[in-house]
């Protein structure tokens, strides 16, 4: 069966805009947030509180999250480090996320850490963030390819899960960083993972479209009863530090998926399309999302 409801976990702001050359203004990248929450996003990632060299476009996150931490939604934010949790902490963050790797390849690029030692990074995070009640996702990254490794192993996938979870996060993404995933490779994780005494309503699952299969792969997730999707407004993305992956699964596209099959999401698919139809022309080129594009032609 499939659910009742499904929980979107906005991450435009963030994923979407982290890989633009151009840099955003931050009252630009606010009036973005504010116009997600408008159309009924609960949970929009506000911004990463890591090395502005690192991530040159999200430096302005001390001056962005003031001006969205009045809206009425959760606004997680990113924290590799005690570094980034401090600054997160000091504006008044409730949510946060770490960000793991499945691969060693990734966790150097991203993180310059091993796979463990990134691990070893995160867990004082997490342990301060519960200790100040503080929300903590954990994402994992490379859940099924990687550009450098190729197809990984999902027992290695499983074990970076398990330590994130027993660190203390209460909820976990699955990154199809690259967006290589396919339905069936998607069901074997999950399933490997139940085996594993993860409880599957603690799972995200985090879809790239690089090759057209995250609405695919998003229906088997929720069909074997995942019920937190991450999509991103107009399908902005991708990521920095991995080649080859391209924008996340557009929010439209789900949302227009979701209707179809009477699931309830709370958004308004005519005010989203015209808040990524507006951040289009913010970024000077159309959006990727074929939903945005046959709803702005109306
Ligand atoms: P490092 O160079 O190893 O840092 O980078 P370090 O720990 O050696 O510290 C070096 C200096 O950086 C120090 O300053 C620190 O204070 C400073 P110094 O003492 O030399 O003057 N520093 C910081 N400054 C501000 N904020 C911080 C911070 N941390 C250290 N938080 C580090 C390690 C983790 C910091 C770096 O690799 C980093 O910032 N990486 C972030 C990369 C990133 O944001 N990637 C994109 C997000 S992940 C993603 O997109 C995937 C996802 O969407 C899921 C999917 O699709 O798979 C989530
Ligand atoms: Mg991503």
């Amino acid at each position: 069966g499939l659910p009742a409801r499904v929980r979107i976990h906005e991450v435009g702001a963030r994923d979407g805009l982290q890989n633009e050359k151009a840099t955003v203004p931050t009252e630009v990248k606010a009036e973005f947030v504010r116009r997600l929450a408008e159309a009924g996003l609960t949970t929009i990632e506000a911004t990463s509180f890591v090395h502005p060299k690192w991530v040159p476009q999200l430096a302005d996150a001390e001056h962005l999250f003031p001006l969205v931490s009045d809206l009425e939604v959760a606004l997680p934010v990113l924290v590799p480090n005690e570094r980034g949790l401090d600054r997160a902490l000091a504006l008044g963050a409730r949510r946060v996320a770490v960000f793991a790797s499945a691969t060693e390849s990734f966790a150097k690029a991203n993180l310059n850490r091993t796979v463990d030692e990134a691990l070893a990074m995160f867990e004082p995070v997490v342990a301060r963030a519960k200790a100040e009640d503080v929300h903590v996702r954990g994402y994992l990254s490379m859940c099924f390819g990687d550009p450098w490794e190729g197809a990984v192993p999902v027992p290695q996938v499983v074990r970076v899960c398990r330590a994130l979870l027993d660190m203390g996060c209460d909820e976990l993404s699955l990154g199809d960083t690259i967006g290589v995933a396919t339905p069936g490779h998607v069901l074997a994780l999950l399933t490997e993972l139940t085996e594993a005494r993860v409880p599957t309503g603690a799972l995200g699952v985090h879809f790239h479209d690089t090759y057209g299969q995250a609405l695919s792969n998003t229906l088997a997730a929720l069909q074997y009863g995942v019920t937190t999707v991450d999509a991103s407004a107009g399908g902005l993305g991708g990521c920095p530090y991995a080649k080859s992956a391209t924008g996340n699964l557009a929010t439209e596209d789900l949302v227009w998926m979701l209707q179809g099959l009477g699931i309830d999401t709370g958004v308004d698919l005519a005010r989203l399309v015209a808040t990524s139809a507006w951040m289009a022309e913010q970024l000077g080129r159309p959006s990727p999302s074929r939903t945005v594009r046959a709803l702005s032609h109306k």
